[in-house]
């Protein structure tokens, strides 16, 4: 595996992603998981950002503490990137969050761009973009694009579940860009549906499952 993929190994993480692929999983509970392993990712991606010194003073003297140097952006690609995005702006104090609209033509399996908000300051912090799929790699590919074209310099790319032929798509568009997922799966099929995977995120996280 690449240097720049990180596969985070841990029980909890395991637990939670177990219950998320359980297609008895009603979409409430979901929602909650999905929050839950964003939170649990990005405090894992954020293992390389910078901080800068902050002292305080506490109740007897002075601390040399430190701060994360911001801005920090998370930007999840919508729909389903909302679910991890809220557990991880929960995490981060004052992290703002910017977003980028997109799905994938489910017959061609491209990605379609339908909106976009950032904040004008994005490319002075780091940048989180997140989805919990990646699947053939399409819509990761073209928001890194988007961002990039925005002058974003220390972007990350956050996923919960990942397949083996998007990760090989984002490595060679985007070298650079670390990937911090809970999972690696076997396959996509020929729907471009991750295996083992656990469906479609964003109908599940949203409770709009036909
Ligand atoms: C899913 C998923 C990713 C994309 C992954 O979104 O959340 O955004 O597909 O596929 P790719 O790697 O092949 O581009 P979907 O199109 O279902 O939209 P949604 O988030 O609005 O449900």
């Amino acid at each position: 595996m690449s240097a720049n993929v990180h596969l985070v190994d841990h029980p909890l993480v395991a637990h939670l992603q177990t219950e998320l692929r359980n297609q008895d999983t009603p979409h409430g509970r979901f929602r909650d998981i999905i929050e839950r392993l964003g939170q649990l990712l990005v405090y894992e991606a954020l293992r390389q950002s910078p901080t800068r010194p902050h002292t305080v003073n506490t109740p007897l003297e002075p601390y040399p503490g430190t701060s994360l140097a911001g801005p920090i952006t998370i930007v999840p690609i919508l729909r389903a990137g909302m679910g991890p995005a809220a557990g991880m702006a929960r995490l981060i104090p004052d992290s703002q969050v910017g977003h980028l609209g997109m799905f994938r033509d489910e017959k061609k399996l491209t990605p379609v761009s339908y909106y976009m908000k950032l904040p004008t300051n994005i490319c002075d912090g780091p940048v989180f973009l997140v989805d919990p799929m990646l699947a053939t790699g399409g819509s990761a590919n073209a928001a890194l694009d988007v961002l990039k074209q925005r002058g974003c310099k220390q972007l990350q790319f956050v996923c919960i579940v990942a397949a083996p032929e998007g990760i090989a798509k984002v490595q060679e568009k985007h070298p650079d860009i670390p990937i911090t997922t809970a999972a690696i799966d076997r396959q996509l099929n020929d729907k471009g549906f991750i295996l083992p995977g656990l469906g479609d995120a964003g109908d599940r996280i949203f409770g709009t499952v036909e």
